[in-house]
């Protein structure tokens, strides 16, 4: 029998595609993805460590392995992703979980193969980290989860360094990857049957920066928009500093880019944005919405935003609730502040208690499920294209997908993974909408 494998991903997309080329060089190796972490061989987890409670989740998912190593001492137990880019993190795995036989960061990804062998022939703890990256490895086998959309990198890494935010040292500096690389994923992928694509970089309209070739964002959306076969184009995360004019035009010119934007704002209060280094003002930002309005006419506008960032005050709190009135925004993430060690908010002073940010982001929220709701009533007996992704995970005599703007669609009718079908809204919730095929 083969033997099998389980990875758990915490975090974001990136993590998420990461773990995908995991699962491909164990596959490559032999190995099958397992139904259970019980009987798995290798088990992975892959981290993040954006917010405190991302590392205290892993922690907590590493000590119950303790168990599973003792029952069967062959099984290999690997940790990667963001957490394992920083030193005191592997301090204490050596120290608290020394049952853990491959420690590895984001930036060897590719050694894994290597990792497995050394730990079947060694069985010690055995430490990959590399503090920089190294040149971009292309190539790597993917085991995609799914067969309609598919995530593509087209860049690594951050340097615009918010200070709040550990992933510029999680990730090491931005690089992106040529664009004839991502064309010919992208090709490949149409031909065999993906409809989407999810780009993906920590700051996607800064690619081609580091590139020798003169390319921009604007210019890669432009090429990828004629690959044939594919019908959509999605990618994250836009940063509201460089958000060109250009890239503008591109949206409403390439019909293929999805009616739909994530641009995190953070914050509302310009003296807020100015102490996370954002570099962009609140009326910068409303400004650009507004031009996206104006080229693209019902661009749906997600965001993400944090609360309680150290030395926000009242005032910055109502210039916030005063934003998202503003934008109207589609859907938004909400985030409590948390310190992350060594990046400069960690030192700010905070005067706020937390009963009070706690409040504050209750307000948030409920505004924003308000707008979030009003949003999609305004879809009710319209005709959308939804692009179906599967069974509904809610119910299961129903399907589910996306239309354009990124709203999720659980309705009723027959209808097979991949189809784009024409779907009537027959109700708007908060998070979904609900219809029937037409
Ligand atoms: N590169 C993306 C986002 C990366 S992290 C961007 O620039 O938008 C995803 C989100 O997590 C961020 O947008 C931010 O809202 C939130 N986040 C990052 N660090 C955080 C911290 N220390 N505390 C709370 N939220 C944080
Ligand atoms: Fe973090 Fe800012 Fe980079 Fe996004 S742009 S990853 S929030 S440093
Ligand atoms: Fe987390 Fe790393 Fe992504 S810190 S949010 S997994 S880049």
């Amino acid at each position: 029998m083969s033997k099998q494998y389980h990875i758990t991903t915490f975090g974001c997309q990136m993590n998420e595609h990461d773990s995908e080329k995991l699962a491909g060089m164990l596959e490559n190796m032999g190995y099958l993805e397992g139904d259970s972490i019980d009987t798995a061989d290798v088990i992975l987890l892959n981290t993040c460590s954006v917010r405190e409670n991302a590392d205290l989740r892993f922690f907590g998912n590493l000590g119950r392995l303790k168990h599973l190593k003792k029952e069967n001492p062959d099984l290999l137990i690997g940790v990667c992703g963001c957490m394992m880019q920083q030193p005191h993190i592997v301090e204490t795995i050596k120290k608290k979980y020394p049952f853990v036989d491959m420690v590895f960061g984001t930036h060897n990804l590719h050694d894994f193969p290597e990792m497995i062998t050394e730990s079947l022939c060694n069985r010690e703890m055995n430490i990959h980290v590399w503090n920089e990256h190294g040149e971009i490895v292309e190539n790597l086998p993917v085991k995609r989860k799914y067969n309609t959309k598919a995530f593509i990198n087209i860049m690594y890494g951050c340097n615009n360094f918010c200070t709040y935010c550990i992933v510029p040292y999680t990730r090491g500096r931005e690089r992106s990857r040529k664009p004839d690389d991502i064309l010919n994923e992208i090709r490949e992928l149409a031909e065999n049957g993906t409809k989407e694509v999810m780009l993906l970089g920590q700051n996607v309209n800064s690619y081609g920066k580091t590139l020798e070739k003169k390319v921009d964002f604007a210019d890669l959306l432009y090429e990828i928009n004629k690959i044939r076969n594919l019908e959509r184009i999605r990618f994250m995360t836009s940063h509201p500093k460089d958000l060109s004019d250009k890239l503008i035009e591109v949206i409403r010119d390439c019909k293929k880019i999805c009616d739909h934007i994530h641009l995190p704002v953070q914050s509302g209060s310009t003296r807020v944005l100015k102490l996370m280094n954002r570099q962009y003002t609140k009326e910068h930002y409303i400004e650009l919405i507004e031009k996206l309005r104006k080229a693209r006419k019902g661009i749906a506008i997600s965001t993400d935003i944090i609360v309680g960032f150290p030395g926000e005050t009242e005032e910055d709190f109502h210039e916030t609730m005063d934003l998202i009135r503003k934008v109207q925004y589609d859907s938004a993430f909400t985030f409590l502040y948390s310190p992350r060690k060594g990046t400069p908010a960690e030192k700010y002073e905070d005067l706020i208690d937390s009963q009070t940010k706690h409040k504050w982001f209750d307000l948030l929220v409920k505004e924003l499920n308000a707008i979030s709701y009003k949003k999609n009533l305004s879809y009710e007996g319209k005709i959308m294209d939804v692009l179906v992704e599967g069974k509904s995970k809610t119910d299961n005599t129903k399907f589910s997908g996306r239309t354009s703007t990124n709203k999720l669609v659980n309705f009723s009718g027959d209808a097979l993974e991949g189809d784009k079908v024409s779907v009537k809204i027959t109700k708007a919730k908060t998070f979904s909408l609900e219809g029937e095929i037409i």
